[in-house]
């Protein structure tokens, strides 16, 4: 290579003008000048063919050329990393409103539990819990449903033990045994939780699914009690529009017992496929508590009486929210939870 002092020169002027804004002006610098096998590293080398005379002259200029340009990466690359953290400073703005956070919903099952938690609390009623894995005795044979009772056969269970029997409970009816067993009356308590039956599972069936049961004991507690009581949910939940009739049935905890009907919500009584064209939809089983079951519970049923109620809340919430599907409040699907945003 054959360099003067005025390619020299040029590079000189190169170097100055050689404008590093960026990262990468900064790095193609490096590699045009520094590096290695870059101009100046290789002026360098050449000096062994200049002619001894300008050596010292090529030498010296060379050298400039290299302090040059290694202050000038110095600085440039200072500056990049001064305006980096400027550009980070203003993201740590403390003032500046922070990123929007998407709104989560709450559980149509949730809701309803609540909802019922909430009138019930209106007129005095607390909340209890009980275990889900729960003995024989709690969740039948407390509840008049000794060993061979064929009510047994209605509600298919999930055993996990067998002799003494251990299982998953079928009702949240093993609450109001456990209340009875450590409450004295008056006792007035509601037991929301989850229940679970042996059930293929269907738009009309789960295996798995939440009830809320209510207990009253007291002295001198009737069946109009209970009806009025009844009344004023069905009232407060699905609105002063809406009528409640009591159809006798069978439980073998209560005695009388009864199913709780109201108008259907649907068609208003005019009659459609959910109400089966009767205009009336159950939502409830209830009754007096069997004094059988108040003195299993260690209650005194000659001075106590006492009224009880079961239902189930997908089923309400299915009748509020016009659900068709009972599977659709496991499956978790985004497109079904989110109608109930801000609710
Ligand atoms: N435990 C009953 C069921 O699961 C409901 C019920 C509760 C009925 C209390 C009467 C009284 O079907």
């Amino acid at each position: 290579m054959n360099t003067s002092t005025g390619d020299i020169a040029l590079l000189y002027s190169e170097i100055e003008k050689f404008s590093i804004s960026s990262p990468d002006d900064l790095e193609n610098f490096r590699l045009k000048f520094l590096v290695k096998k870059g101009i100046i590293p290789s002026l360098l080398s050449e000096i062994k063919n200049i002619a001894p005379e300008n050596r010292r002259d090529y030498g010296e200029s060379v050298n400039k050329l290299k302090t040059l340009a290694e202050s000038k990466f110095k600085t440039a690359g200072e500056e990049i990393i001064n305006k980096q953290s400027v550009a980070s400073d203003t993201l740590l703005d403390l003032s500046l409103p922070g990123p929007e956070m998407p709104l989560g919903s709450i559980h149509p099952v949730t809701l309803i539990r609540n909802r019922i938690i909430e009138i019930f609390s209106h007129i005095g009623f607390t909340v209890s819990y009980g275990p889900e894995i729960e003995d024989d005795w709690h969740n039948f044979t407390a509840l008049n449903m000794g060993e061979n009772h064929p009510a047994r056969d209605m509600q298919d269970t999930f055993f996990i033990q067998k002799n003494p029997d251990i299982l998953l409970r079928t009702h949240t009816s093993n609450v109001q045994i456990r209340v009875m067993e450590n409450q004295k009356p008056p006792i007035r308590t509601l037991s929301p939780g989850r229940t679970f039956r042996n059930e293929a599972i269907s738009a009309r069936a789960h295996c798995m699914f939440h009830q809320v049961e209510g207990l009253y004991i007291d002295e001198g507690v009737s069946f109009s009690d209970l009806k009025q009581t009844l009344q004023y949910f069905v009232h407060e939940m699905f609105g002063k529009e809406i009528s409640m009739r009591l159809r006798a049935s069978y439980f073998p905890f209560t005695e009388p017992s009864a199913e709780v009907d109201i108008t259907c919500l649907i068609c208003k009584s005019k009659g459609c496929n959910v109400c089966k064209h009767s205009g009336w939809v159950e939502i409830m089983g209830a009754g007096m508590v069997d004094p059988a079951v108040l003195e299993n519970g260690k209650i005194d049923s000659e001075k106590f009486t006492g009224f009880a109620f079961g239902m189930g809340i997908e089923r309400i919430a299915m009748l509020k929210y016009q659900i068709n599907d009972l599977r659709l409040f496991q499956e978790n699907d985004l497109r079904f939870l989110r109608q109930w945003v801000g609710g």
